[in-house]
């Protein structure tokens, strides 16, 4: 996991191995000074040398300033190094984002997937920045001023070196009992997150219902989970503190008992001794620096892992050896096709789907809601594989296409659509880039959409804020049917795209098509009955069977769902 991690340090390796190395400097000079200074005291002032006592005070101030520009150094190539992995993290996380299929987002949910690109890359960022800071300086000091302390009075050492293991087993315990907490923490903060997130997105539709309170209490609810489940891992990792406080403290009363009593029999100098408690002080504190490193190490660990969960996602729809990049025609073919998107053979959404549609050829697609309508559409340009069965587009299975190929040839206008901030051109682009404005309004009219785009003050270049919100609901569908025929597919797919405008406008929506995507397949699921009376044949569906396929006059005649459907629908009209 953190080899995976760590390859992500890329261009600012230099500062991340930089760092440790003038760390290390910090902490030889800071083991130097009390070592002067011992001289200073024992040689220098107690025989009254003034010349010793100022060249070791010089030689102190010296190591002092080596030690403030090495421990600043350190610290801004460390803060370089960390932000710039969180960068490259953050890239490499999105950019494996961008490859997952429809399936994978439904096993992470967006939410989860925000969390873990902003607070865990953070957790981790800093987890980083202090590992390179204490990682090697922290372990580096202890070891060393242990050492010199050993070195200076081997008996009065036996205080300490009985010390650290018990301080050490103590941080043992409470960093291994914190680290799942604080996992549970993560969890958390998804849930808060999803809160928060689809709250905003849906922020008319919370209003229009009056939920504000209900809202306010669902997220007042997450937020104290969130509260309780830090406070439950802090909790632990609070005591920290107070251990490593007794145990230094009673580490420094009683080197100065036993000490100041050597002192006192004339067996050990003052200045040794006062180097000696400095030794003592910074071996323990560096102790605690580690200790915060395993700490800061421990609560990034859960963040860690929920990164590589979305770094080790292995994207549902893989690419073939050798891709077909050629899509002959608009035909398609089920063959005893199966769906479920648990991939659970006991638990199927589409059942056993056999269907033949010619190139070119208009389907119109009825059946209540829940009926896979959607379902069965998006395997086409392979929004989700088949669980059983064949798939095939132009004669080729879609498994055996190039995905960009596959999601040119085959435009679907999505039945919950969005368009993005930006000009309405910007968007309509997204079908075809290079497109010109001939094509573009070609397209729209197609799509019966430049009337009202001609309308607005700045035509093709009103900006269409966030999500697309300037515009009616109608117009919107109609701007997304523009932009899937700005691909020039080979099979268009409307998923209840014309849902939300009048039937006048659906009929001129329809005649154009006729019109103008003559060897265009079309595939129109509808709710109204008029959306597919000419199309050439028309599916009903069943609870995720083909109930019925044929055209609408042999429909007519013999089933039953298409005649109650049509009856009720001429009732409406009539009443
Ligand atoms: N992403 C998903 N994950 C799991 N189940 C899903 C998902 N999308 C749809 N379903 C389920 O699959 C079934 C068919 O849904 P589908 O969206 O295909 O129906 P539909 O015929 O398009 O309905 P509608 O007319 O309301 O759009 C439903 O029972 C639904 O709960
Ligand atoms: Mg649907």
């Amino acid at each position: 996991m953190v080899k995976k991690l760590a390859s992500c340090i890329g261009e600012y390796r230099k500062y991340a191995i930089a760092t440790p190395i003038i760390m290390l400097g910090e902490a030889i000079m800071e083991i130097l000074i009390p070592l002067i200074m011992a001289n200073m005291i024992d040689f220098g002032i107690q025989n009254k040398d003034i010349d010793y006592t100022i060249r070791m005070g010089v030689l102190m101030i010296g190591c002092t300033l080596i030690s403030l520009a090495c421990g600043a150094g350190g610290g801004v190539c460390a803060a370089h190094a960390a932000m710039g992995f969180a960068k490259n993290l953050r890239a490499r996380l999105f950019r494996k984002v961008q490859t997952f299929s429809f399936a994978n987002i439904d096993k992470f949910s967006t939410a989860s997937l925000v969390t873990r690109l902003t607070t865990d890359v953070t957790n981790t960022q800093n987890a980083f920045q202090m590992l390179i800071r204490m990682a090697v300086r922290a372990p580096a000091m202890m070891i060393g001023a242990a050492v010199m302390a050993i070195r200076i009075n081997p008996t009065l050492s036996t205080v300490f070196i009985v010390v650290i293991p018990i301080l050490a087993v103590c941080l043992y315990l409470i960093m291994s009992r914190a680290h799942p907490r604080f996992g549970i923490m993560m969890e958390k903060y998804d849930a808060l997150n999803t809160s928060v997130q689809e709250n905003l997105t849906g922020i008319r539709v919370v209003k229009a219902f009056v939920r504000e309170d209900y809202e306010n209490k669902k997220f007042n609810d997450s937020a104290d989970q969130v509260r309780k489940a830090q406070l439950r891992a802090e909790k632990l990792v609070i005591l920290t503190s107070p251990v490593m406080q007794l145990c230094m403290y009673g580490c420094i009363l009683a080197v100065l008992w036993f000490g100041g009593n050597m002192v006192i029999e004339g067996s050990f100098q003052v200045g040794k001794l006062s180097s000696f408690i400095s030794y003592v002080m910074q071996t323990l504190i560096s102790l605690m620096m580690l200790s915060m490193v395993i700490m800061m190490f421990t609560i990034s660990m859960a963040s860690m892992r929920r990164i590589c969960e979305v770094l080790d996602e292995v994207p549902e729809i893989g690419e073939v050896s050798q891709p077909v990049t050629e899509i002959k025609d608009g035909s398609i073919e089920f063959k005893n096709v199966s769906f479920s998107y648990s991939k659970d053979r006991n638990n199927l959404t589409l059942q056993h789907v056999n269907l033949s549609i010619a190139s070119g050829e208009t389907i119109g697609i009825i059946g209540g809601t829940g009926s896979a309508k959607s379902t069965l559409v998006q395997l086409i340009p392979r929004l989700y594989d088949v669980t059983d069965g064949e798939l095939l587009v132009g004669g080729v299975d879609v498994r055996k296409y190039h995905e960009d190929s596959l999601r040119n040839a085959v435009s679907m206008v999505l039945q919950k659509n969005v368009l993005f901030s930006g000009t309405i051109r910007d968007n309509l682009k997204w079908g075809d880039e290079n497109a010109t404005d001939e094509e573009i309004i070609e397209a729209c009219k197609a799509a019966d959409a430049y009337e009202f785009i001609k309308s607005f003050p700045y035509g093709l270049d009103t900006d269409l804020g966030q999500g697309g919100v300037n515009v009616s609901g109608g117009q919107k569908q109609r701007l997304c049917i523009a932009r899937a025929l700005l691909k020039k597919p080979k099979i268009i797919i409307l998923d209840d795209s014309t849902s939300a405008v009048d039937t006048a406008t659906d009929a001129r929506i329809r005649a154009a098509f006729r019109e103008k995507l003559s060897g265009t397949t079309t595939l129109i699921i509808a709710q109204r009955i008029t959306s597919v009376q000419d199309a050439d044949k028309v599916i009903v569906l069943n609870d995720g069977q083909i109930d019925d396929f044929g055209t609408p006059a042999e429909l007519m005649e013999r089933n039953q769902i298409y005649r109650e459907v049509y009856q009720q629908q001429q009732k409406g009209a009539r009443e």
